[in-house]
């Protein structure tokens, strides 16, 4: 019997009282993912800093099984672009998932292998529901940690490849302060 956890949302020490899976994502992790290469290469040289982290309870990757766990991604931007995660496909792709912002501010994108696009507010309180066959990128455009508690079916998978090559086809950037969703210039799918 899975026992229940707690995560108290107080720093510096933000950690589950229970987790099997620590996933420690840097920069070098999110290689060719931010529109300014340049802006990436003079952060890393400094420093190849932590952008977000997750922690995960272990369970049977199968169908019926709801993995979940928290994800933390980190304040800071690579030139105008915010702080984000790879982002991805589930590999059985029509399996949904919900996310369960706690703290801080940010966006979700989100897009189908047909084209559609559609970019949602995360704060706290806020439950989002990534719908079946949409990829999904969290972003966060505070000051802050932006957490999230994250439920989805055991049987999921995770296909980071198509994103890795292809890209979202929307970016969050900083524009006058704001944050702002804008296409990527750099988008591949077509
Ligand atoms: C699981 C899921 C989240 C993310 C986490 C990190 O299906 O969507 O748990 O895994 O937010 O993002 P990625 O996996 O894109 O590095
Ligand atoms: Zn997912």
């Amino acid at each position: 019997m899975t026992l229940p956890f707690t995560f108290d949302l107080v720093p510096p020490h933000m950690t589950p009282t229970k987790f099997d899976n620590y996933i420690i994502r840097k920069l070098t992790a999110l290689n060719n993912q931010f529109a300014d290469s340049q802006a990436y290469e003079i952060l890393l040289a400094k420093d190849d800093i932590t952008v977000y982290e997750v922690y995960e309870i272990k369970l049977p990757e199968q169908a019926g099984e709801l993995l979940h766990g928290i994800s933390i991604v980190h304040s800071g931007k690579v030139g105008n672009e915010y702080f984000m995660t790879k982002g991805h496909f589930h590999i059985v792709l029509a399996t949904a998932e919900i996310y369960y912002c706690l703290k801080g501010e940010g966006m979700m994108v989100m897009e189908t292998p047909e084209g559609e696009s559609s970019v949602a507010e995360l704060r706290p309180g806020r439950i989002l529901y990534v719908p079946p066959c949409w990829a999904h990128r969290s972003v966060n455009t505070g000051n802050g940690d932006l957490v999230t508690l994250f439920v989805y079916p055991g049987n999921a998978g995770h296909d980071y490849g198509t994103i890795e090559t292809k890209g979202f086809r929307q970016l969050v950037i900083e524009r006058d302060g704001i944050p702002t969703i804008i296409p990527n210039p750099h988008w591949t799918g077509e």
